[in-house]
């Protein structure tokens, strides 16, 4: 009995120390700093929820952030080299034989492409980056100089993206309930885009018919920011079912651009998400960042610990916001690698800081239920 009681002893302490021996290999490994290297790639932690992506600019290819882009994204974005201040001629072409300057853009498609990514144009008719001489001249100048450049340019790309940007932007900001009630949207127009002032509200279904004909596998987003605003997402919400109405699915995903700061309200984000979904259209987070300091212009302050604290939490609301929708969300794109590179670099809007260290918002997207 003594000998029985011995071993029943030793085999507890053997297992105690086992445990604590566990538990201490586990908290280590839980502590180790991560790197991008080591820590979960992304886009496995969403592969049953939604695509992960991010932006690619020609400063990427055959360095570390492309690596970076490839292990944790399975979805790219030209930041700028799609746009048609990149890719239609510079100056007005004398006969139809336009010379696009696509160069840029195939070789960052075509790195996409061979990386087993997959690729979103962006964008096909927008007010800004786009060569004043396309908007110039009649009516039905303009509208041809549109129909053409989707054409040959959607046509150039076709069959090798999952979805284009057909517009970009096209609604003005501050609109009342008063300008969106009765399903009214032309009137929410943005009147200086130079598309509106030479064919009229029109420009925007014309563009998505020329869009459907020169790349019909290519899902057709209309693409906007401040989407979470209740007027300017009605009024987008009103377009699309006019228009597809007309058009069965001619408009098939609405894109929210998203770039937002500490003092977006999740909640608004969730009711255009529902409000979206209602109209059975796709819907993809297409440039997404949160600005999280600005020296006090915008009420944030400078970076400190605290803000990267509140940018974390906001991430990770967003996120639980995504996952909740994930049956009509089908894609989460960031606008930005990392701090140093992103368009609103003074504002420390994304997942990285500029040495490619994971932010506290990374560990946010990572498990939104730890914030
Ligand atoms: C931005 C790019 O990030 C900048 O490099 C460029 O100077 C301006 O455009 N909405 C859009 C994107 O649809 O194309 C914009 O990208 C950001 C806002």
């Amino acid at each position: 009995m003594k000998k029985l009681n011995i071993v029943v002893c030793a085999l507890l302490v053997l297992g105690a120390c086992d445990f604590s021996f566990n538990e201490r290999k586990k908290s280590e490994v839980e502590h180790e700093p991560q790197t991008w290297e080591t820590a979960r790639p992304l886009q496995d932690i969403y592969k049953n929820d939604f695509l992960m992506g991010n932006i690619i600019s020609p400063r990427d290819l055959g360095t570390v952030r492309f690596a970076i882009l490839t292990r944790h994204y399975n979805t790219l974005t030209a930041e700028n080299q799609m746009k048609p201040d990149h890719i239609a001629p510079a100056a007005k072409p004398s006969n139809t034989n336009w010379e696009y300057r696509f160069t840029e853009a195939d070789r960052m498609v075509n790195a996409a492409i061979e990386a087993k990514m997959k690729v979103v144009g962006h964008t096909l008719v927008w007010h800004s980056q786009t060569p004043s001489w396309l908007t110039e001249g009649t009516k039905q100048t303009v509208l041809a100089n549109m129909e053409k450049y989707i054409g040959d340019v959607a046509g150039h790309f076709k069959d090798k993206l999952i979805a284009w940007d057909v517009v970009n932007e096209a609604f003005r900001d501050g609109l009342t309930s008063s300008d969106v009630s009765g399903g009214k949207w032309e009137n929410c127009l943005r009147t200086e885009s130079g598309w509106y002032k030479a064919i009229g509200p029109e420009y925007i279904e014309k563009a998505f018919l020329a869009a459907r004909t020169a790349d019909p596998n290519a899902k057709r987003y209309y693409n906007d920011y401040n989407l979470n605003s209740p007027t300017k997402s009605q009024a987008v919400y009103n377009m699309v079912i006019d228009i597809n109405v007309r058009h069965s699915n001619l408009i098939e995903g609405i894109g929210m651009q998203s770039h937002h700061h500490l003092g977006t309200d999740p909640q608004t984000v969730r009711d255009s998400i529902q409000k979206f979904a209602s109209l059975g259209v796709e819907i993809a987070i297409s440039e997404m960042d949160i600005m999280a300091a600005d020296g006090g212009a915008l009420n944030m302050g400078q970076w400190s610990d605290s803000n990267s604290k509140r940018q974390a939490a906001l991430y990770a609301a967003m996120f639980a916001v995504f996952k909740a929708h994930k049956s009509n969300i089908t894609r989460v794109t960031f606008w930005g690698l990392d701090d140093g590179t992103s368009w609103r670099a003074t504002n420390y809007p994304t997942l990285l800081d500029k040495d490619y260290n994971l932010k506290p918002a990374f560990f946010a997207v990572t498990d939104p239920n730890l914030f």
